[in-house]
Formats: C-alpha cells, structure tokens, sequence
C-alpha cells in the first residue's frame, strides 16, 4: 500500500517533469495556450503549474483505473504476460510484454501521440490496426512506426513526432535483408488468409504474411458468438474460431508464418516479386510463384467538425483495446452507427464497464439485427435514429459532442442540437477494402457500393487482372468471416490449380463455390451477393 502510494507520487513528478520539459523545449505547443502567455509571469506560472499538477493527478487517476481487472468473457491476468518499462518522451511507462505501444500509453492516460504533418493538430490513434498512420510515432530513433501494431519493449524509447520525420532521422537505422522462397505466398492473416493457407498448403509450401504482432485479424477481438454459415463455424465465439485457425496453421509443417512483416510492394522485373518490411528493420524480399492478397478492410470515417480529435476511434479499435489488451477506451461513449458492429461494439462497451451515453444512426431505422438493438435498449442505451454528429469538442482530447436530428435530405434540423459529455466518440459507420497493395501491383478497379466502395476486378475463381495473383476476403469486398473463410479457401485452391491439373481439387472447389452462393442467398449476404454479380458481369 505504501509502495503504491510512493509509486503514485513518483508518477505525478514525472507528469510534473514532463510537463515542465514540454514547455521549456517547445515553443510551437505552447502558441496560443495558456502556458504561453502565463509562462513569461513566475506567480502566474507557479500557479499554473499547481493547475497541472492536479489536472496530472487526475488523468493518472484515470491512467490506472483504463485497464480491465475483470470481464465476463476474458481473462486479462493470463494474456497481458510480465510487466515491463519503456520511455516516452523521456518518463518511464509501466505496462505488460504483450501490448502495442498505443495500447500502453493510452492505459496511461495519454491520447495525444504526436502532432499533425502540416497544422500540428493533435494526433492519437484511429484505427489500430496498422491502416490508417494517425499513430506514428518515433521508436529507437526510427521514425513512421505505428505504434497501434508495434509491441512494448522493456527499454524501449517512445517518442512524440511534429510535423514530417526527417530523412536525417533515417541515418541510425542499419538494415538488414532476407530473402525468402516459397510456392504461394499470402498477404494477410485474417480468416481468409488462414483458410487459404490451411487449403493450399495440402498441395504446396506457403508462406503466410501479416504485419500483425499475432495471426488471426479481426477475429482476435471478437467476443460475440459468429452469425454466418454453421458449416463455416457460426455461432462460435469469433476469438475461438481465430484460435482453432491459427492453431492449425502453426502446427502445418507446409506454412512459414512471417508476423510484424509489412508487405509494401510487389515487383516484377526480377525473380524476386514482393517486398516485406519486418519488426521496422529487416527488408524481406520474397520470391514466389502465386500471391493471395488477404488485406482486409478499414475503417470509414465521417466529416464533422473536430473529427480528427484524439478520443475518436473507429468500432474496430475499440474494440482491440478493449477485447486484445484490457485496456478501457474511455468512461463515457457516443456510438455513431445502428449497424450490426455499432451495435455490437456498444454491447461490449458495456461488458468492459463503460457508459454508452445513446447511439445515433442516420437512417430512419437501425441497420444491425434487432437483438442487438434490444439489448442495448434494456440496459437503458437509447439508439436515436435520423440523428448524427455535427461536432466533436475539446483541446487535446474529446470532450464532448454535439447530436442532431437530420430530415428526410439527411440535414441537421436547426434547433434539435444538444451537446453531450462523452470523452470517446465511436465510429461504425463502415469498412473500405485495403486494396492499396493490389493497386501497386497494377490491378484496375471498379467501384461498387454494396461491396464497400473500390474493389479490384477478378473472377469467380478469385483471380485478378494479373495472372497468379489472387485476392479473398474483405479486401474482394465487404463481406463477413464466414464469405472471408470460404474465398480464402477457394483462392487457395484456385492457386494450387494454376500449377497442377487435379479433378479431384477442381471438385472440391466447385463445392466451395456453391457453399459460397447459398451463403449470399441467406439473409447476411444480400448486399455482397449484388455487388459480386455486378463485378462478374463487368468482367464478362
Ligand atoms: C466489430 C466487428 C464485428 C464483426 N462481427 C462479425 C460477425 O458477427 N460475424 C461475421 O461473420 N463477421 C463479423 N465481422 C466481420 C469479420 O470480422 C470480417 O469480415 C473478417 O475478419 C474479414 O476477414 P479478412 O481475412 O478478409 O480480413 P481481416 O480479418 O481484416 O484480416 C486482414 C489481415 O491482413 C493483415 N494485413 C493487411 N495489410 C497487410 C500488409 N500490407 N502486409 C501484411 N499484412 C497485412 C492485417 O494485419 C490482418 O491481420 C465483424 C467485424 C467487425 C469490425
Ligand atoms: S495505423 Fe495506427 S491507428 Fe491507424
């Protein structure tokens, strides 16, 4: 106990400390702030710094009691591994061997990781999973490392970024090289980049990428029992489903798992054809025969004003918080989205102990099924249709958000505004798929609404444009982790069948494929099933 108070006071210095080292070595953060004007006066400034001291106090406060101690589903205690230390900005954080970077400094108390290439605006994560760079951040002298995928290191030295990193920063970093060479390599571990793996590797050696610290994508954070095919293991809980999948990829001897590796480009003027990045220091040049690109999907966002505001997060990263580390995004939320995830990730919140003050959606009726909607309705959440955000407030970090009601042309009726109190704002307002590595690769798009927006042209067997390269999962289109674990699969084998003539695999496709059509005729796949059949026809 008095270990812990000591450790407590300890900690207020080093907020004090940073503090102090913060308004002395930097002027930009200071323009316009009232440290800049009280800095010059020493009462004033005295005065002010007893002002941060309590407001340091508090946020440490809040710092400690952001991890979950206890959760109907999930044991932390047994996850979260050894305690371990890092600096950031030079004071030492105290965190476990098994969290990102983010995840570590956001158990902290601090939202704001870095500042804005041009404006300087406060940046904290978005997305975290590796999609969207609002975290990056400077990591043993290397600077772009997003922290929201990066693992703590006991010693490690965090640092804040302002602005662009320079090219000079990129002195220290000794490269080193890899090569690797394989039959088929795949992009991406979520559920269609496993089942690919698991299928093609019956037949030929594989390698499987993801830049993930763990394989299993959206999967690992999922706590709800699965809707989707029975046959596909519905109504099993999505992190025991990543767990059966990974589990039986590791144990494959015919798959080479790379994890942490980035794939950044393909090349086709030599024999070896992607290029990966791994652990931010090691460039990994592959040499393989096909390619299934399984990037997934990233989150939308929405345009209000302040919407870059540290405290705003997509649904997915709530959820990695929350389910992969423990760590409570926040006390107070406003979901924006009636979907299925929106309603889902509000029911979680709830799980984790955080208030969801009301969801808004701006259709007329809520998109996600009704018992999730009930669910929430009886744990008193009110889901407010034909309403939305106009703002989000706050300095550093949200405050607050001001909800409005929209007519029938989807704009704010004047008047219906109301501020709340909230310090996170939640986004489930939609995936896009990643497709930025099929871009690179030359593959030419089409946009389709019902499967997410931009999606590359391929076939019903999965090819693209580009003979032997494959694509499966959300980054074919927005679809669910049944479809995901069917087109995986299918790409798979469709790989395979490039290099060898088999009846037998042939048929066993043609039973994928006709799994996967009844899936889409159900009530999950209507919207996917439209937006394949526009694809297929515009390949014709
Ligand atoms: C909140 C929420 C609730 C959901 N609920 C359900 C549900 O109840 N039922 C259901 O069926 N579906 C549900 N889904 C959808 C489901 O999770 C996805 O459809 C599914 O995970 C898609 O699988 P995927 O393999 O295509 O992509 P992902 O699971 O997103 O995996 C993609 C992987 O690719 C890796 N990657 C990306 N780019 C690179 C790169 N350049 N180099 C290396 N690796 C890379 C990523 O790290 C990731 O691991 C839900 C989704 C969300 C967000
Ligand atoms: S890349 Fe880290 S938050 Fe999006």
């Amino acid at each position: 106990m008095i270990n812990s108070g000591k450790i407590f006071i300890k900690e207020i210095q080093y907020f004090y400390n940073a503090e102090v080292a913060e308004r002395t070595n930097a002027p930009a953060l200071r323009a316009g702030s009232p440290l800049g004007s009280l800095g010059s006066n020493p009462n004033l400034g005295a005065f002010w710094n007893i002002v941060k001291v309590f407001k340091y106090t508090y946020l440490l406060y809040k710092g400690v009691k952001m991890r979950l101690t206890s959760h109907p589903i999930l044991d932390f205690e047994k996850k979260r591994g050894k305690k371990i230390k890092f600096t950031y900005n030079g004071r030492e954080i105290e965190c476990y061997e098994n969290e990102t970077i983010a995840s570590a400094l956001h158990a902290a108390g601090i939202r704001v990781l870095s500042k804005s290439s041009k404006l300087l605006r406060p940046r904290g994560f978005y997305c975290a999973i590796g999609k969207c760079a609002s975290c990056i951040m400077t990591v043993d002298g290397v600077p772009n490392v997003r922290s929201c995928i990066t693992l703590v290191r006991e010693g490690m030295k965090v640092e804040s970024q302002e602005g662009l990193a320079s090219l000079q920063d990129l002195n220290p970093i000794k490269g080193k090289k890899e090569k690797i060479e394989t039959e088929i390599a795949i992009v991406g571990g979520g559920p269609a980049g496993l089942s690919a793996a698991l299928e093609a590797a019956k037949y030929n050696r594989v390698l499987l990428i993801d830049e993930n610290h763990t394989l299993g994508g959206q999967l690992i954070k999922q706590t709800h029992k699965f809707f989707g095919s029975r046959k596909e293991k519905a109504s099993t809980r999505g992190i025991k489903i990543a767990e059966e999948l990974c589990k039986e990829v590791m144990e494959n001897e015919n798959i080479e798992v790379l994890l942490n590796s980035s794939v950044i480009g393909y090349y086709n003027e030599n024999e070896y054809n992607l290029a990966a990045v791994k652990n931010n220091d090691t460039l990994v040049k592959i040499k393989t025969e096909k390619i299934i690109v399984s990037t997934g999907a990233s989150e939308n966002t929405l345009v209000f004003e302040n919407n870059d505001l540290p405290g705003i997060y997509g649904a997915g990263a709530v959820q990695t918080l929350m389910n992969v580390y423990g760590v409570k995004p926040g006390d107070k939320v406003l979901m924006v989205g009636a979907g299925n995830v929106g309603l889902i990730v509000s029911y979680q919140l709830l799980q984790a102990g955080v208030d969801v003050v009301c969801v808004v959606e701006a259709l007329p009726e809520i998109g996600g099924y009704n018992v999730h909607a009930a669910k929430l309705r009886r744990c008193g959440v009110p889901i407010l249709t034909k309403h939305s955000i106009l703002r989000a407030y706050g300095d550093e970090r949200v405050r607050g958000a001001t909800i409005v009601k929209l007519d029938e042309n989807w704009k704010p009726v004047k008047g219906t505004e109301r501020d709340i109190d909230v310090d996170v704002i939640c986004l489930a307002v939609g995936l896009s798929p990643s497709i930025e590595l099929l871009r690179q690769m030359g593959c030419s798009t089409k946009y389709i609404p019902e499967l997410g927006g931009n999606v590359v042209i391929h076939n019903k067997y999965l090819e693209t444009e580009i003979t032997g390269v494959y694509v499966a999962g959300d980054c074919s289109g927005i679809g669910e982790a049944s479809t995901a674990m069917l087109e995986g699969k299918i790409a798979g084998l469709s790989a395979v069948l490039s290099m060898r003539r088999d009846e037998e695999i042939e048929r066993r496709r043609e039973e994928l494929m006709k799994e996967l059509e009844e899936l889409r005729r159900g009530p999950f796949g209507e919207r996917p099933r439209i937006g394949k059949e526009k694809l297929f026809r515009a390949v014709r």
